[in-house]
C-alpha cells in the first residue's frame, strides 16, 4: 500500500446522456465521500460535464485538443474545458490512440497545454498483449512516460498523473496480476524521476483494466499502485463506491 492518497478515478467513456449523469451524481453525492481515504474524480463526456457543476466531485474531460481555437471540426479546448468547471484532463488513453490517431507527440502537446491551462493531465500509458509477449512492455511505457514528461520544471512535474493500463486488460475481464501491476507502476514512477527527479516520489502512478470492488484491495497492495482508471465498473455508483471503499487504506 503506498503512502500517497490515492485516487479512483471512474472513466465512462461514451457512456451517459445528462439525465443518466444526474442521476449517478444523485446516487455517489448521498454516500460517504468523505469516511474512505481516497479520492474521487469523473471522466465525463463533455456533453454531460456541466451536469458536474456545484456537485462537488472533481471531473474531467476526457480528450481536448491542444490548439486554443480555430477550424477543429469536432474538437474541444482546454478553455472549453476550464469553463465547464472541470479540474481535470485524461489524456492518451489506449482508445484515443489506437482509434483515433493520438500519438506520444499529441500527448506532449496537450500535456503542455492542459498544465499551462491549470488543469490535471492524468495520462494514460500501455503496451498490447504483443508487446508485452516480446518482452517489449518496459521499452515501450519508458517511450510512453518519456515523450510527457522529458524536460518538464518541477512545478510542472508535480501536476502530473499517471494511469498505466495495459492494453490486453482494459474491458477484457483479464486484470493484471497484483505483481505486474506494482512492478509496472514502479517502472512508471523510476522513468519519471530520471526525467524530473525526487518530485516523483509524490506522484500518483494508477493502475487501470478491469477494476473492480473484488480485485482493487489485491491491486492496491502494491506499494507504487496510487489508486485506478475504472471504465466498465465505474458506471454503477454502487460499484464505483465500492472499489473506493475497499481500495481506499483503512485505518
Ligand atoms: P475497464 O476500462 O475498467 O472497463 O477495463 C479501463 C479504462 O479503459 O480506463
Amino acid at each position: 500500500m503506498s503512502s500517497r492518497r490515492p485516487l479512483f478515478a471512474a472513466n465512462w467513456k461514451m457512456h451517459k446522456t445528462r439525465s443518466e449523469a444526474r442521476s449517478f451524481l444523485a446516487d455517489l453525492t448521498a454516500r460517504d465521500l468523505s469516511g474512505p481515504a481516497g479520492d474521487v474524480a469523473v471522466f465525463a463526456p463533455a456533453t454531460c460535464l456541466s451536469e458536474f457543476e456545484g456537485k462537488g466531485i472533481p471531473f474531467g474531460a476526457q480528450n481536448m485538443h491542444y490548439e486554443a481555437k480555430g477550424a477543429f471540426t469536432g474538437e474541444i479546448s482546454s478553455s472549453m474545458v476550464l469553463d465547464l468547471g472541470a479540474s481535470l484532463i485524461l489524456i492518451g488513453h489506449s482508445e484515443r490512440r489506437q482509434l483515433f490517431g493520438e500519438t506520444d507527440a499529441t500527448c506532449r502537446k496537450k500535456v503542455e497545454v492542459a498544465l499551462e491551462a491549470g488543469l490535471t493531465p492524468v495520462v494514460c500509458i500501455g503496451e498490447t498483449l504483443e508487446e508485452r509477449e516480446s518482452h517489449g512492455h518496459f521499452a515501450k511505457i519508458a517511450k510512453q512516460v518519456r515523450a510527457v514528461s522529458e524536460g518538464l520544471r518541477e512545478a510542472q512535474a508535480l501536476k502530473l498523473i499517471f494511469a498505466y493500463e495495459p492494453i490486453w486488460a482494459i474491458g477484457t475481464g483479464k486484470v493484471a496480476s497484483e505483481a505486474q501491476a506494482q512492478e509496472m507502476c514502479a517502472h512508471v514512477r523510476k522513468i519519471f524521476r530520471e526525467e524530473v527527479g525526487s518530485v516523483a516520489d509524490s506522484t500518483r502512478v494508477l493502475y487501470g483494466g478491469s477494476v473492480k470492488p473484488e480485485n482493487v484491495a489485491g491491486i492496491m497492495a502494491g506499494e507504487d499502485v496510487d489508486g485506478a482508471l475504472i471504465g466498465g465498473a465505474s458506471l454503477d455508483p454502487e460499484k464505483y463506491y465500492q472499489i473506493l471503499v475497499e481500495g481506499s487504506p483503512k485505518s
